[in-house]
């Protein structure tokens, strides 16, 4: 279906592949794991078929629920056809409960339930390790105007509380996650990359075992079980 020459990009865990639609394209999910910025480096068997399902899944939920996301389809269980964005290079974090480097940076314990999330965006450049910035530094160096915020912020709002509920259905407290937009042909802002337990941190409610990439990130074992625990709890719902 899809050719080597015909890559034009590869991230640290999928590949992009040009289609002969131009507004198109296909998106390949890798095993490979990265942490702390391309740091730590290894691979988690089977990932990029369960990121891959995961997302449809998720994604799938989000279309139903009026927001408009670059997925269009599954072609095998790694590749999916998807809209061709240009993406917009802010990490948008929304977080529901302090964990990670939120916690770190303000000394406080891992766990604190929020009753207001916290939303934050980062600069996407690797080589700085996509620092933390706010809207008035994504309006002043243009990456984003003050419209284009809010429109992000508005779908990102919506994101968490369709997410929240879902997760909550599994049993599942969703902690934080990330997530990336882009402009589709249009200019229009459409939700693209991927949600998967390698962007947001997934707790078991009961036990709060992590069920997400920080099994990997913090050497905690079991990683493929845990990406398949979520997998089976949501294909259920
Ligand atoms: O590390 P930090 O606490 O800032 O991460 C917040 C959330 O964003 C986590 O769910 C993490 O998996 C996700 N994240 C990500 N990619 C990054 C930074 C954070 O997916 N580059």
């Amino acid at each position: 279906m899809f050719k080597e020459e015909d890559q034009i990009y590869e991230g640290k865990a999928k590949k992009v592949y040009k289609t002969e639609n131009e507004n198109e394209v296909i998106i390949f999910y890798k095993d490979d794991a990265t942490a702390f910025n391309n740091i730590k480096k290894g691979s988690i068997q089977n990932k990029g078929i369960l990121n891959s399902k995961i997302t449809t899944i998720i994604f799938n939920l989000l279309k139903e629920n009026g927001i408009e996301t670059h997925f269009i389809k599954t072609i095998d269980e790694r590749s999916q056809l998807c809209k061709k964005v240009t993406i917009i290079p802010l990490e948008v974090i929304v977080r529901n409960t302090l964990a990670g480097s939120t916690a770190k940076l303000l000394g406080i314990e891992e766990g604190l339930v929020l009753d207001t999330p916290i939303f934050e965006i980062s600069y996407k450049k690797d080589e700085l390790k996509d620092p933390l910035i706010n809207d008035y530094h994504a309006i002043s160096l243009k990456i984003a105007t003050r419209e284009e915020l809010d429109n992000i912020y508005a779908q990102t709002k919506k994101i968490n509380e369709v997410l929240k509920k879902f997760f909550d259905k599994a049993n599942i407290d969703l902690i934080d996650f990330k997530i990336e937009f882009g402009k589709d042909s249009n200019g229009k802002i459409i939700l693209a990359d991927e949600i998967s337990p390698d962007c947001a941190r997934l707790w078991d409610k009961d036990t709060k075992k992590k069920l997400d990439k920080d099994r990997f990130r913090r050497d905690l074992g079991e990683i493929e079980d845990a990406y398949i625990e979520v997998l089976s709890r949501i294909e259920k719902l």
